[in-house]
Formats: structure tokens, sequence, C-alpha cells
């Protein structure tokens, strides 16, 4: 946990709606971006929700902004809970270092709980940020590169896939979604304004098609958000024309396959890129030549804030296995530090010893079944009591399936 002496020379207050544009413009300011212009501002404006988006202060100034999306994370079992979606996390470069992060940290975390959220989520730019305010990585992505040349799939489409086409694609696509996530452990709910920011925005500027699959029923079962991007011929391999696919869900895995079969049956494509796909996707054991598949990068995905450690321990299933009393530590939100006894039955809080104690950051990275409590042991990331305790926590919190989110904010 970090001791940033924190100076008292800034205030942190909610911002009104009169106030988004210049919050909007500093922090993009700090990714290095120009404000954005009017038509761009018609998409972010609408992501502005009254109450979400704080602000620090000095001399009268803005310095520093972080803010929320209203959402719901599914969580191991079926249950789901109320999330926000932080982002928009900046400071201005000559306010850094200061204690403004941990001060705008500080009053969201303690707003979030009162609002009764019971996790947060964010995407981090960096990784040495997040872990001191209780956010840990809970969720990992692969993104792919397939050679189409090479690929050669082994079987053919057995629905039938359609481009759909504006606005009648974006809504069957979000009819799917919504359908669909909040549903595997990490997946969350977007909230309305993520589709004019992710698609009708883009959409503007670049060449962004949705397919949508069709079963035998007639009925709409998966959709492909991609765009692709034309290459030069002569030199392919200098410049291979790619297609990137940005989102990808279907109801079941006969729809998914043929969504795969349909973007990597496109003519004129050298290369299909795939961002922030599921670790567990086999799109390899759909392919002649499995090479023909890359993983570039396999990486932290959601990283998780339990904003209330007591509901969301609740909130999550156990397998079968032996009892353990975990103890958790909480820097910004104290109420969440105690034991918590967890059996197959549930977890309560309790008053006895704990069997192993760890920072509520390292709890959020075991909490979706992401990680073992083992391997956080063997890496000396949480303080072992009972040396049997790491392997039954690990008995109880086991999920069959990766936890993973698939939306970008
Ligand atoms: C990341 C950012 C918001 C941090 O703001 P800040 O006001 O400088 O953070 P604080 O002063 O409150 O930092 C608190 C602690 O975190 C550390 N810290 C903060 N940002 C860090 C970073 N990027 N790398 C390493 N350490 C960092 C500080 O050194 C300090 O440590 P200490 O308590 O041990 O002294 C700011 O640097 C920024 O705007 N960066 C560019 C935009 C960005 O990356 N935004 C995040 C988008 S997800």
């Amino acid at each position: 946990m970090g001791h940033h002496a924190e100076v008292t020379d800034h205030d942190v207050r909610v911002l009104d709606d009169s106030e988004y544009r210049t919050a909007h413009s500093l922090f993009r300011g700090t990714l290095h971006y120009t404000p954005a212009p009017d038509d761009q501002w018609k998409f972010a404006r609408e992501s502005y929700e009254p109450g979400r988006t704080f602000g620090a202060f000095a001399d009268g100034e803005l310095i520093g902004t972080v803010q929320s999306f209203p959402s719901r994370l599914a969580v191991p079992g079926g249950g789901v809970v109320p999330h926000a979606a932080v982002s928009r996390v900046g400071v201005r470069a000559d306010w850094t270092r200061r204690g403004v992060l941990s001060a705008l940290q500080r009053a969201q975390l303690r707003a979030l709980r009162s609002a009764g959220d019971v996790a947060a989520t964010l995407r981090a730019s960096e990784t040495a940020i997040y872990g001191r305010y209780g956010y840990g990585v809970a969720t990992r992505y692969r993104f792919l590169r397939i050679d189409r040349r090479t690929a050669a799939p082994r079987t053919r489409p057995v629905g039938r896939v359609r481009l759909v086409e504006g606005e009648a694609g974006e809504r069957v696509a979000r009819g799917l979604f919504d359908e669909l996530s909040p549903g595997r452990a990490g997946t969350i709910a977007r909230w309305p304004a993520w589709w004019g920011l992710t698609v009708r925005r883009v959409a503007g500027e670049e060449n962004l098609k949705i397919a949508v699959r069709y079963g035998t029923s007639g009925e709409a079962d998966g959709y492909v958000m991609f765009k692709v991007a034309p290459g030069e011929h002569d030199s392919s391999d200098d410049k291979p024309t790619t297609l990137t696919v940005g989102d990808l869900w279907a109801r079941d895995a006969e729809a998914w396959a043929d969504l795969w079969l349909f973007v990597l049956g496109i003519d004129l494509v050298d290369r299909v890129a795939a961002s922030g796909r599921p670790v567990d996707e086999p799109v390899e054991w759909l392919l002649g030549d499995r090479r023909a598949c890359r993983v570039v990068e396999e990486v932290d995905e959601t990283w998780l804030r339990l904003v209330d450690v007591p509901a969301a321990l609740s909130a999550r299933t156990y397998r079968s296995g032996e009892p353990v009393v975990i103890g958790v530590r909480d820097a910004y939100l104290p109420e969440n530090a105690g034991a918590y006894r967890v059996t197959a039955d549930g977890a309560t809080r309790v008053d006895d010893d704990p069997e192993l104690v760890l920072d509520v950051d390292v709890l959020a990275s075991t909490y979706l079944g992401d990680v073992s409590f083992s391997t956080l042991a063997a890496t000396r990331r949480l303080d072992v009591v009972d040396p049997t305790a790491p392997a039954r926590a690990d008995a109880l919190f086991a999920v069959s399936e990766v936890p993973y989110s698939g939306t970008f904010f």
C-alpha cells in the first residue's frame, strides 16, 4: 500500500454537466490527445451521467478527473452484482505525483460504496497505478493474428451469416449482447453510450461492419463486428490487407464457429487479427494449419476492485471442499477488512484467526477464479498462516470457465 503524503492544496468534488467537456479535454490531454471536436463530443457527452464524474481543483482550476459508467458484473455461479466501470482517469502533467489521483480514488471508492456498488473494474494504461487502491488483475485476454493464406479452415459454415448495415446491425448486435452479457463470470453490462462511442462514432470514421449469424430456425444467434484495412497487394508481406475482429458474441458453439469461418472466408484479406479474445477460445482448432493462428499478446484485461467485500463474497458460489478462513486487508475502504469464513455454502464474516491473509487487490485476482491461491502463495503475494489453507481455498474458489469481460472501455 502506498503511503504518499497526500497534500491538501487541492479539493475533490463531483462535477456538474457544465464541467464535463472540460473534464473530457483534460483526460484526453493526459493521454496526449487534443480535445474532442464537436462531432466526437456529441458521442462522449452522452456517457457523462449525473453524479459519476469527480474533479480535483487547485486555485479554481480543474487538474484531475475520474469517472465511471453504471454497469453490472457477472460473478461465478450465475449471480450479477451492481458494478461501476471506472474510466477517464487523468491528472494534468503539472500536478502528477502529488497525491491527486489518490484523493480522487478515495472519493470515488467512497461514493461507489455508498451507492451500493459491489465491484468496480477498469482497464489500466500502466500496471503500476491501481494495486494500491485495491484493484487486482482478475481476467486476461489475448490478441490473435491469423495468416489467412495458410489457415485452411477445416469446416464450412452450417448456418447463414449476413452483413447487416447501419442501425439495423447495431440493433441486432445490441440485443444479442444484452442477452449474453453479463453471463460468463467477468462479463459486464454495457451502458447505452458505449455503443455510440464504440460503434456509431467509429462507423463514421472507419469501415466498420456487422455480420449476423442466423441458425436453422432463422433466428439471429451471434454477431461479429469487424473492419478491414486495405493493404498493398504487390507487397502484401509489408502491408497486408488486415481484417480486425473487434467484438464477437454467439449464443452457442455452432454460431461461434460460423462467425469465425465467415471472417476467415472473406476474399482479398491476407490477415485476420482479433483484439481482446478469451484465453480459452479455440480458434486454432478450426484451422487446418493451427500455426496460422498466433497469440500476439496475452495480457491483463479486467482490473477488479471489490468495493463491498462481504457482499461480493456472498454473491458468488463455491465448490465443495473444506472451509477456509481468509483475512483481508483494505487501506482505502477499511470496513472491508476482517476475517471471512468460506465454505461450500457461502461466506460469512467471523472473528476467527485467518488461515491466510491478503490485500484486497489480491483477493480480487482470485475472486472470478482466474488465478489460484496456491499460485499467489508461491509468488509471495499472500501470507500463509496455515500451509493447508491455499489448497482448501483453491478447491472452493475453482471455476469451470476462465473469466473474461470482452467489453473495452
Ligand atoms: C496515472 C495518473 C492518473 C496518476 O496520478 P497522480 O496524481 O500522479 O497519482 P498520485 O500522486 O496520487 O500517486 C499515488 C502513488 O502512485 C504512484 N503512481 C501514480 N501513477 C504512477 C505511474 N504511472 N507509475 C508508477 N507509479 C505511479 C505514485 O508514485 C504514488 O506513489 P507513493 O504513494 O508511493 O508516493 C497520472 O500519472 C496520469 O494522468 N497519467 C496519464 C494518464 C493515464 O495513464 N491515465 C490512466 C488511464 S487508465
